[in-house]
């Protein structure tokens, strides 16, 4: 079941989302070469309870800490640790906050010092992908036209689209109805209504788009070892017109 949000719901939502965009914007402006995942992990944290907000990943599932930072081929949830950050870098910033009961949740990828043209590019595809199918996300259509559209550039640019994570529906819970896949054939799914409010998050390969979990059982990674990116914004479907992306400031 998809559950619908009202307009004082919405509200509250966008101030959890706006607390995530807000505490991503410190945390982009903090990473340079020679910075920790751990430090990067302190510094979301501090950022989210100065704002009167919880962490939403910790404890989640059992997940250690309030950051997922995930470097290089790291696809999504990589665990902040000691790992110390160089020049050439990617990393994706992965962070969820609560406000009132209601969760935003939001990810950038963020080049570290001087970056490839090669690696610049991948940032550059993951994040058009993710607002081409945000632009989607309009009543009338159906939730798999923002899959496709997500497809589409991805593969266009030569890259590959990760299936074994998806975006999903987020309100009370951090994951709600409906998955919401990074591919596929349009004009499939149900169709998009006002109240929706969807995180919409593609996860882009260089390579090919089999992924694995590490040891620690939350690092995924790809399987062939290429660069990965990965973008997030959580959005609320609006009765007519674009959707409003509550994670944006
Ligand atoms: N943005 C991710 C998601 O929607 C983050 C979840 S990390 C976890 O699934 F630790 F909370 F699981
Ligand atoms: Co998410």
């Amino acid at each position: 079941m998809i559950i619908l949000k009202t307009p004082d719901e919405i509200a509250v939502m966008a101030r959890a989302s706006r607390v995530v965009a807000e505490a991503l914007a410190v945390l982009r402006k903090a990473v340079r070469p020679g910075i920790t995942t751990d430090e990067l992990d302190r510094l979301a944290e501090a950022e989210i309870l100065s704002r009167g907000a919880r962490p939403a990943f910790k404890g989640y599932r059992s997940y250690p800490k309030t950051l997922c930072a995930s470097v290089n081929e790291q696809v999504v949830h990589g665990i902040p640790s000691k790992r110390v950050l160089k020049e050439g870098d990617i990393i994706g910033l992965d962070l969820g906050a609560i406000v009132d009961g209601f969760y935003g949740d939001s990810a950038v990828t963020v080049l570290v010092g001087q970056a490839s043209e090669r690696n610049a590019h991948l940032v550059r595809v993951t994040e058009e992908a993710m607002y081409l199918g945000i632009k989607q996300a309009v009543v009338g259509h159906r939730l798999s036209d923002i899959s496709h559209v997500i497809q589409q550039h991805v593969e266009l640019a030569g890259y590959s689209v990760v299936t074994e994570f998806v975006g999903h529906g987020i309100g009370r819970q951090l994951h709600e109805e409906p998955q919401v896949p990074n591919y596929g054939k349009p004009g499939q799914g149900p169709r998009l209504q006002a109240g929706m409010v969807l995180a919409i998050e593609p996860m882009v390969n260089v390579g090919k788009a089999a992924v694995k979990v590490l040891e620690d059982r939350w690092t995924a990674v790809t399987a062939d070892g290429s660069l990965s990116a990965h973008f997030e914004h959580t959005i609320a479907i609006q009765p007519s017109g674009p959707p409003r992306i509550l994670s944006q400031l």
